[in-house]
């Protein structure tokens, strides 16, 4: 099995980038790169730091700190997961909670943050065998990516997953909180000037909307078999 390419995925919030990145990193063997995480590891430096604060971006403070943040992956063999470190330290779930989400793209949008998580992005995507997921990855990040997936579903759709998936772990969640938080991110991740989120011309849209998860699977695996 030659798997010697890179595989791009963007899409909307919450439309299930990960999973299906995860599901073929699994299955053929492929580094899954979360670059959504990096700018969410990100995000918990600052809201911790205040350098943002009620939404509101203390730039002299960033630039004095964000050269000291330090953002990576692990593969924890026991849970068979990847866990992102923040300095060090496993963020993992930290950087998945509401109040993350709610900063979080607007610091995705700050140059000086765009352009530290891309080099990093773009260095990971030398050595072959990515998956990644997040905005701008089939565009700007792996443009030579040999498959490029888009993915979207219905808003509402979407909410409810990520609301489904919250509600296990966290207690303050609420379905109209998560829904205005995605519609939120879209509108931020759409209209902001550098590598807003994007279809590259030559990725493969997949609406997932009235998809279950094993028509997914074996939608890719169709795919991904032409490939290899
Ligand atoms: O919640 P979801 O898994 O859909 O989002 P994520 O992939 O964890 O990304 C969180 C946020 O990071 C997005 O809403 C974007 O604002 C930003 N992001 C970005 O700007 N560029 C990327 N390549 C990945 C994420």
């Amino acid at each position: 099995m030659n798997t010697s390419f890179n595989i791009a995925i963007d899409g909307y919030s919450s439309c299930g980038k990960s999973t299906i990145a995860k599901s073929i990193a699994k299955k053929y063997n492929f580094r899954y790169i979360d670059s959504g995480a990096m700018y969410r590891a990100i995000t918990l430096f600052f809201m911790r730091e205040e350098v943002i604060k009620n939404k509101n971006i203390n730039f002299d403070l960033l630039n004095k700190l964000i050269e000291n943040v330090k953002v990576d992956f692990y593969f924890d063999t026991k849970t068979e997961s990847s866990k992102t470190l923040l300095n060090n330290k496993n963020v993992e779930d930290d950087i998945r909670s509401i109040s993350v989400s709610e900063h979080v793209s607007i610091v995705a949008r700050i140059i000086k943050v765009r352009e530290k998580l891309i080099a990093i992005q773009k260095k990971i995507g030398e050595s072959k065998n990515i998956v990644m997921d997040g905005r701008d990855i089939g565009t700007k990040v792996l443009p030579n990516a040999k498959i490029k997936l888009f993915v979207t579903a219905d808003i509402e759709v979407r909410a409810q997953r990520r609301f489904a998936q919250l509600k296990k772990t966290t207690s303050n969640v609420s379905f109209p909180k998560i829904l205005k938080n995605l519609n939120e991110r879209d509108r931020f991740d759409i209209s902001r000037k550098m590598n807003p989120l994007a279809k590259a011309d030559d990725a493969i849209l997949i609406d997932n909307t009235m998809m279950s998860l094993q028509e997914q699977d074996m939608f890719l695996n169709n795919l991904i078999t032409k490939y290899l």
